[in-house]
């Protein structure tokens, strides 16, 4: 039997280790959105595009051929058959994905792929913002991943001074914070939790706990361990 899982929340929740690691332990494609959205705003980046030009940004969108690998230990993105998987995790994609993100027309031409994508056969465990919400309403199982603000900002900064970035927790958490505020008032596809999902606050666990608790609801609900 395969089964279709959709993972949101956002980001420091730990949601994208545990969304592959979850993937492996069902054997299952592990499909990430976030790629697809960082591969756009590449695209509109490359074309000179101003990301807050709703109408220019949309044009560029039309024209993106993308695709990303399915494999959870790999992260391979695709913009044409141009290997980008590097390059779309840059600051400056990082920087611009939110605009690019909140044009509705490029949410709409991804979520159309994203649908198609997850139908492919077997399992497949699916990653974003609005999975459960409006790009899976009928996956089998829906897990929504939460964090403090104060614990997501933490975890953030310990990645910024791995990195050699400055260790900079106050500015980490404000950072934090805006986005959330971004993210969960936008008008297209705000960030929120499914009225069906499984909420899980991972605050206090490790990334192996998050994991094996997933893996037990999905037995739990759906009856497949592999
Ligand atoms: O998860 P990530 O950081 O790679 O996501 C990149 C951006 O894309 C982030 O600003 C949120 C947005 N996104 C989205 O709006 N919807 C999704 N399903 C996935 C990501």
């Amino acid at each position: 039997m395969s089964v279709t899982i959709a993972v949101d929340g956002p980001a420091g929740t730990g949601k994208s280790s545990v969304s592959r690691g979850l993937a492996r332990a069902l054997g299952a494609r592990y499909l990430d959105t976030g790629a697809m959205y960082r591969i756009v705003t590449l695209a509109v980046l490359r074309a000179g595009v101003d990301p807050a030009d709703a109408s220019a940004v949309a044009d560029v969108a039309r024209d993106t051929v993308l695709s990303v690998g399915y494999d959870p230990d790999e992260d391979k993105a695709y913009l044409g058959s141009e290997d980008v998987s590097r390059e779309i995790r840059g600051e400056a994609v990082t920087r611009a994905v939110s605009a690019v993100s909140a044009v509705p027309a490029v949410r709409a031409r991804l979520v159309e792929l994203q649908r198609e994508l997850a139908s492919g056969p077997g399992s497949v465990v699916v990653e974003g913002r609005d999975i459960g919400t409006v790009v899976l309403p009928d996956a089998d199982l829906k897990i929504y991943l939460t964090a403090s603000a104060e614990e997501r900002a933490r975890r953030r900064n310990a990645q910024n001074v791995a990195a050699g970035l400055p260790d900079d927790y106050e500015t980490v958490l404000a950072d934090v914070r805006r986005r959330d505020h971004l993210d969960s008032t936008r008008p297209t596809s705000p960030l929120r939790a499914a009225e069906d999902a499984v909420v899980v606050d991972t605050s206090d666990m490790t990334q192996e706990q998050v994991v094996e608790h997933l893996t037990r609801l999905v037995a739990e609900r759906t009856g497949v361990q592999r």
